[in-house]
């Protein structure tokens, strides 16, 4: 699913995962050649990052001070399941596309509307195999989506991809600045 979406950005250069949580993000984009940062408030989740994503850069970071202090301007800025988290998430967004380099890609994975536990069980009867933590998943965000806010603040801009995962309860947009 992530490796999904981090394959359809195209080009190189420096990636930006904020909320980077355990790593897997900045995990395969370095494996795919990009430069890659994970930012997280938890320093827990940085040391397993750093630990099972060696390859990658991690740092215990929060969102608010990668966007305020800028080293560099990325190629790429990822968000997965972090928006969800967020009280101000068009702020987010709008703090994300900032910094980010011109020509560059923001790429944003969120569950949808349809994502709750049972569609989760529909889903596996279907795929004949059963996870308990996609259950859980189903379970914590029924009818928690942040999809129309992402909608309503990309309606304008270009989109270089929107997959679908897991039937249609997790997306990921790719999006060209
Ligand atoms: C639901 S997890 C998602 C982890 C990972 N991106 C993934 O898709 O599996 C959300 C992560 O965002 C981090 N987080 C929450 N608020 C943050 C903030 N303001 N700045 C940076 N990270 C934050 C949490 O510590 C957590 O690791």
């Amino acid at each position: 699913m992530h490796a999904d979406t981090v394959g359809a950005v195209p080009g190189r250069g420096v990636w930006y995962d904020i909320g980077c949580g355990p790593g897997l993000i900045p995990g395969i984009a370095s494996e795919r050649g990009f430069d890659a940062t994970g930012f997280d408030i938890n320093p827990e989740s940085i040391a397993l990052a750093k630990k099972l994503y060696p390859k990658a850069r991690f740092s215990h970071k929060y969102l608010e001070a990668v966007l305020a202090t800028p080293d560099e301007k990325p190629n790429v800025i990822s968000m997965s399941s972090l928006l969800f988290v967020l009280p101000e998430k068009a702020e987010a967004l709008n703090g994300a596309w900032k910094l980010l380099r011109e020509g560059g890609h923001l790429v944003i994975i969120e569950t949808t509307g349809t994502m709750n536990l049972r569609n989760v069980v529909e889903y596996s009867i279907k795929q004949g195999s059963f996870s308990f933590a996609l259950c859980l998943w189903g379970f914590a965000r029924s009818g928690r989506t942040v999809e129309g806010v992402i909608t309503e603040w990309a309606r304008k801009k270009n989109y270089v991809a929107v997959q679908n995962h897991l039937g249609g309860m997790v997306r990921g947009w790719v999006i060209r600045k």
